[in-house]
């Protein structure tokens, strides 16, 4: 391809630098487009703006492919383990094995929380959903952990990465127990990332708990599937908060308020919630027909980007078909979900606008079979996402090139008028 375009507007004529990536779509470069033109871009919604060059995650929609760092995501799953993965996104690279043990050492040594932290989450109601309290505890770190908000130290920077990542399983945990009113359990830095995470949830004073290696397993790549995705909503956000300056707790914090949203990561509870909602099997068609009168949508179908298949929601079933195999849990909305993505996959409607299962479609079966309430599917999601959305971060506050995010407008408002006094309107 050439390495630049020309746009002819009237008699001028303006050059547009072609940036080539290592692969995936060239990009034209518009920054100085304003200021030879006086004209903006007009993209609500980003569908055809790259917001930023990263080195962390490729996404080939057409194509069904995922990478991080190059790794296409069904090997790490297999492979891998969540921690990995967590040292692989923010380093760049694979750790070796002394790399790993000291990354295991730092984040397990940040497990545990602020006494007082515990305290914190008395102040919500018990019916709160978890990722209200998720969005307040996560922001307040900052007032418990202060020592490592200085964002222009690359000390501080890595302190506070690791303190989220180790701390996340905590704050998660104790949502959960809240939520439920048991009480909550500490955690023990001897077991891995995801069975102290379990532990955590499933564990209660009056029996000991029994880690089960196949959910443990479960759960990590659940957790690997959540790692990180590119240049989504919650993690643009995550990259504009901290484009300001702001401290990474605080970006995190705004992350997470944006996953919350249907569109995004509350579509895995509310995925599950349709499953509940349309029952058994006899009522697909119906339930269909509302999809196409745009009563409302198909949970758990469609995606921005992948426009073929979700890779994650192929590895994400897979572990969806072992958990309820290992639990002997016979459950009759995984009947409804195989039904209904049949027939949206055969019916024209879905196939024309290129909608397919994505991976929340599955996630909510197997997270409740192994015994999380729906509500705190978002929150399981938020947990994982964070290390994508602290890896973006740092890349973008390491960025030499960074400037504050400041995006414009097409204003259709009113032009300059005169104040009138209120007995003259
Ligand atoms: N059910 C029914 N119709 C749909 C759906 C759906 N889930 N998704 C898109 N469409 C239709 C939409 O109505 C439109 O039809 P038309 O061209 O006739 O107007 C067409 O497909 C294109 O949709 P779009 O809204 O332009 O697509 P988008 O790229 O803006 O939205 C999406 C992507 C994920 C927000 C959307 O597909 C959706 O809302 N899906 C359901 C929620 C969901 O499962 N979200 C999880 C995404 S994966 C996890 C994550 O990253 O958070």
């Amino acid at each position: 391809m050439a390495d630049k375009a020309t746009l002819t507007i009237g008699d001028q004529s303006f050059d547009l630098p072609i940036l080539k990536g290592t692969t995936g779509p060239d990009v034209m470069d518009v920054r100085k487009f304003y200021a030879d033109s006086d004209l903006f871009t007009f993209d609500p919604g980003f569908t055809s703006t790259a917001s930023c060059e990263s080195k962390i995650t490729f996404i080939d929609g057409d194509a069904g492919i995922l990478l991080h760092r190059g790794y296409p995501i069904d090997q790490l799953v297999e492979k891998s383990s969540f921690l990995e993965v967590c040292y692989l996104l923010l380093h760049g690279e694979l750790p070796n094995a002394a790399e790993f043990e000291t990354f295991d050492h730092n984040i397990t040594y940040h497990t545990m929380l602020h006494a007082q932290f515990d305290r914190f989450f008395e102040g919500f109601r018990r019916d709160a959903h978890p990722m209200a309290i998720m969005t307040g505890a996560v922001g307040a770190l900052s007032a418990f952990y202060a020592d490592s908000i200085n964002v222009d130290d690359p000390r501080e920077r890595e302190i506070s990465a690791h303190r989220l990542i180790a701390k996340m399983p905590t704050i998660a945990a104790r949502a959960f127990k809240y939520h439920m009113g048991q009480p909550f359990v500490s955690p023990r830095n001897n077991l891995s990332y995801s069975e102290n995470f379990l532990r955590m949830c499933f564990a209660v004073p009056a029996e000991d708990w029994v880690p089960n290696p196949i959910l443990t397993r479960a759960m990590d790549r659940i957790f690997i599937l959540h790692a990180d995705h590119e240049q989504n909503a919650s993690t643009s956000t995550v990259r504009l908060a901290g484009s300001s300056g702001a401290h990474p707790f605080a970006c995190i914090a705004a992350g997470i308020a944006c996953l919350w949203g249907p569109s995004h990561g509350g579509a895995n509870q509310e995925a599950l919630e349709m499953l509940e909602e349309i029952g058994t099997v006899d009522k697909i068609p119906e339930f269909i027909e509302g999809v196409k009168a745009r009563k409302y949508k198909l949970m758990g179908f469609g995606h921005r980007v992948y426009k073929n298949f979700d890779p994650r929601a192929t590895a994400m079933q897979k572990t969806c078909h072992e958990v309820l195999g290992e639990l002997g849990i016979n459950d009759p909305l995984l009947e409804v979900a195989m039904e209904l993505e049949k027939i949206a996959l055969s019916d024209p409607y879905f196939i024309e606008r290129k909608l397919y299962p994505n991976i929340d479609f599955y996630s909510g079966i197997t997270l409740r079979a192994m015994g999380f309430p729906s509500k705190m599917f978002t929150v399981l999601f938020a947990l994982a996402r964070t290390v994508g959305w602290i890896s973006q971060w740092k890349e973008m506050f390491e960025d030499p090139a960074r400037k504050i995010g400041r995006p414009r407008q097409l204003y259709t408002g009113a032009t300059q008028r005169d104040y009138a006094p209120i007995d003259k309107r």
